[in-house]
């Protein structure tokens, strides 16, 4: 069935950090009414197989294309947008549009002519999944690459270990990395990340330029849409946050990611019988 204009935008990730990218959408499309499911039961993603990943990005998509009737489908996870994006993307192709957040920052970097070295930092599976870094290298083979796992940011922030000395410590021992030497440009490859943009900036002296998944994937979304035929012009209803396992410390953490308060609903989408 054909989708219509005022259906909603499903908007996935492994948990909360994808809210920073939901926040992003909504600014940029204010009038589109958002349905966000955060897996907080099956998260961290980032050190998970490739195939379990699969699995629960089909079950959530599902769940929002099927169950919420939303009209498109943002990946709001850099994890799971390099291990299961193309396979969504081929079982729903022609019907409906499925945007990752790997490809709006590769084409953005690849058409910035400054950028002779690249770096990205990521979860475990994003890093191995080596997504990036081959688009990347197809479009550009000119192009320098540094790729290193960061696993300890994506905790540490969600804990709330930001903007203080911990996270200062822990992203100075990262990106002092010998790898890392010699960049121009960096991809924050997991949208965690977002909340350590302006450590990294003060980091490096506002002199390596940083690449994250909020505006570009919301604009990428927009032009999307507008092809398609698919902008909705007025909200009906209020975006809807779901989460698969709730805890004070996610409701806490939603308001940081999301940069305003949000009502977080319990989705206990694996308590369901497949179908
Ligand atoms: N938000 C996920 C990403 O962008 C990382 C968090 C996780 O490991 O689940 O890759």
């Amino acid at each position: 069935m054909k989708h219509q204009a005022n259906q909603a935008i499903g908007i996935f990730d492994s948990g909360i950090g994808g809210l920073t990218v939901a926040n992003a959408i909504s600014k940029h499309l204010p009038d589109e009414e958002l349905i966000y499911f955060g897996d907080t039961a099956n998260m961290p993603y980032g050190d998970k197989s490739k195939d379990l990943i699969k699995s629960y990005a089909l079950q959530i998509t599902d769940f929002l294309l099927n169950v919420k009737k939303c009209k498109a489908i943002v990946i709001a996870c850099n994890t799971a947008s390099a291990a299961a994006y193309e396979y969504l993307r081929d079982v729903n192709k022609g019907i409906t549009p499925i945007i990752n957040v790997i490809d709006p920052i590769v084409e953005a970097v690849v058409n910035d002519n400054d950028i002779h070295k690249i770096g990205l930092i990521a979860t475990k599976t994003t890093v191995e999944a080596g997504v990036y870094q081959e688009k990347l290298a197809r479009r550009r083979p000119d192009l320098a690459q540094a790729s290193m796992a960061t696993p300890l940011l994506a905790k540490m922030i969600e804990e709330g270990f930001y903007n203080d000395n911990i996270s200062h410590a822990v992203i100075e021992k990262y990106l002092n990395e010998p790898i890392l030497e010699g960049i121009d440009a960096l991809i924050l490859g997991c949208t965690h990340y977002v909340l350590i943009k302006d450590e990294i900036n003060t980091f490096y002296d506002h002199k390596v330029k940083l690449f994250d998944s909020t505006d570009i994937v919301a604009l990428k979304l927009k032009g999307i849409l507008e092809k398609e035929n698919l902008l909705n012009d007025k909200r009906e209803n209020e975006n809807i946050f779901y989460i698969s396992d709730i805890t004070e410390n996610f409701k806490e953490s939603a308001k940081m990611f999301y940069g305003e308060n949000i009502n977080l609903e319990l989705y206990k989408i694996w308590d369901k019988p497949e179908n």
